[in-house]
């Protein structure tokens, strides 16, 4: 298990990026007060999702304006369509931490 960030990094409907300094660099969400997290590199190019903006529980990409579910990972916007990678995340004493 390790720490990503503090909770208060990310507000309901906020996306914050995380840089874990080994090459990971993860975009947690916190949507409907549950935490979640992805790779932070757009599957289309070369765009930060954590500056991008949280809509009805998906992530827009600010590049092109594709998008992708941050639950599952899914292209939901085109034109993203290659899944990027989900995290397992739980909050723990007011931690973000990554359990897998
Ligand atoms: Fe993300 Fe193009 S870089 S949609």
């Amino acid at each position: 298990m390790e720490r990503l960030c503090a909770s208060s990094d990310v507000p309901e409907g906020e996306v914050f990026q995380v840089d874990l300094g080994d090459g990971r660099v993860l975009a947690v969400y916190r949507f409907e007060d549950a935490v979640f997290a992805t790779d932070d590199l757009c599957s289309h190019g070369d765009a930060s999702l954590a500056d991008g903006e949280i809509e009805d529980g998906k992530i827009v990409c600010p590049y092109h304006l594709g998008s992708f579910c941050i639950k599952t990972g899914e292209p939901t916007g085109a034109p993203c369509s290659v899944p990027i990678k989900t995290y397992q995340v739980e909050e723990i004493d007011g931690e973000i931490m990554l359990i897998a």
